[in-house]
């Protein structure tokens, strides 16, 4: 498919102002609605074009259906010094998050360590944005979140597990922190829903179906994902050889600490959708850790050793042909840098959504210069 075909840019103030107003509009108070932005706008501004504005529908509709409630109404379950434990009512996952993060790190900020879990939550977007609260608070921040069952354990063809994030950030002395932001599944529903959107197929391994066969098609994948007749392979891949069963356990782990510690729904239970097909509330769980360095050691030392470590991977011997090691965070960082200067790219079918929310929430003041028609069919299965 031809980038200049499907990509229309936006700036990022055009876009985030967009997103919050569509927030407000749906019943979002303005300063939740500015965090929900926030959370979209950081995905977009990093790269991580499956869970930034391209999701913003999905959250529409599921306020729309009254599925989730756009105001969010966190309580405190239990609390202790180094602990919190937090019912986010069915209320927006970002707003939850933020706040459960950010007193995770004032924890961490007195007593070393501190830990958030949160319950009766939803889709927070992408955890990076949570453990880059910590690093930019000079803390290592860890966080997690089970999603709608998607990933099949080893020796399985039925998704159970989420994708399950399992996320670490850390302040290094570089001029961007180290973010390990990605799913225990080889790649996520997210991903797979943009290929859909750009009429690519899912790549061979990424997806078993019911028969134990590599299923490609990725519209069809998102369609009998809902069906939960395809699973995604966990990280390692299919059966033991190449260590799928480990990605298997990092996702039961982020299950665990998700579900278990509260009363989230667990694997199959966050569908959606009860037995009669009915949208119900997710009730998804999140965890989030901070640490404190300086409880251990000198921040600058923390952060001058952790930066050297990160020196010598980037040069170590490269494989042959490879022009670069990467770290963790750096690809988003160099992404951020690039759509400072060309805005953000948008999708034909974001584009489409746009229209429709723009059209049913009369926000007219945005002119966009999209060339589709908003009432073409939609892929994506939201
Ligand atoms: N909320 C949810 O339910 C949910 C579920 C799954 C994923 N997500 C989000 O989706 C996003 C994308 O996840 P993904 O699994 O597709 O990520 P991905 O496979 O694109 O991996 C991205 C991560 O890998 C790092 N990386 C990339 N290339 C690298 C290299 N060569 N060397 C070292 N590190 C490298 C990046 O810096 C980044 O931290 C994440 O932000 C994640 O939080 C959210």
């Amino acid at each position: 498919m031809n980038d200049s075909n499907e990509y229309v840019y936006l700036d990022i103030k055009t876009l985030f102002n967009f997103m919050k107003d569509v927030f407000i509009a749906a019943g979002v108070p303005e300063a939740d609605a500015d965090i929900c932005a926030d959370v979209l706008i950081e995905s977009d501004k990093r790269g991580i074009d499956s869970h930034g504005c391209a999701r913003l529908y999905m959250y529409y509709m599921r306020i729309k259906r009254k599925q989730q409630l756009p105001v969010t109404k966190l309580t405190i379950v239990k609390e202790t010094p180094g602990t919190i434990r937090l019912n986010a009512n069915n209320g927006m996952g970002q707003v939850a998050s933020k706040k459960a993060m950010q007193i995770a790190i004032d924890k961490a900020k007195k007593n070393g360590i501190g830990m958030a879990i949160v319950e009766n939550s939803n889709h927070f977007g992408i955890a990076g944005y949570y453990v880059l609260m910590a690093t930019k608070q000079d803390c290592i921040g860890m966080c997690g979140t089970n999603a709608r069952p998607s990933i099949a354990p080893t020796w399985s063809v039925e998704p159970m597990l989420g994708t399950n994030p399992f996320t670490f950030g850390v302040p290094t002395d570089w001029d961007f922190p180290w973010i390990a932001d990605h799913a225990t599944s080889i790649t996520q529903r997210g991903k797979i829903e943009t290929y859909a959107r750009l009429g690519k197929d899912a790549v061979k391994g990424w997806v078993i179906d019911e028969n134990g066969n590599a299923a490609t098609d990725s519209k069809q994948i998102i369609t009998d994902m809902l069906k939960l007749k395809t699973a995604l392979t966990p990280l390692g891949g299919i059966g033991e050889e190449l260590g799928g069963h480990k990605g298997y356990n990092y996702a039961t782990f982020v299950e665990i600490m998700s579900a278990c510690l509260s009363q989230a729904n667990m694997l199959q239970a966050c569908l959606g959708l009860d037995k009669n097909g009915n949208f119900v509330p997710y009730n998804l769980g999140h965890f989030f850790i901070a640490i404190d360095p300086a409880a251990f050691c000198e921040i600058d030392a923390f952060k001058k050793k952790t930066g050297d470590l990160l020196r010598q991977l980037a040069g170590a011997k490269k494989q042959p042909g490879a022009s670069h090691i990467y770290v963790a965070g750096e690809k988003e960082y160099l992404a951020y840098q690039e759509r400072k200067r060309t805005g953000i790219p948008i999708s034909r079918v974001t584009q489409r959504q746009f229209l429709k929310m723009q059209r049913e929430l009369n926000l007219v003041q945005y002119d966009f210069a999209f060339d589709v028609d908003p009432d073409e069919e939609d892929v994506t299965g939201w």
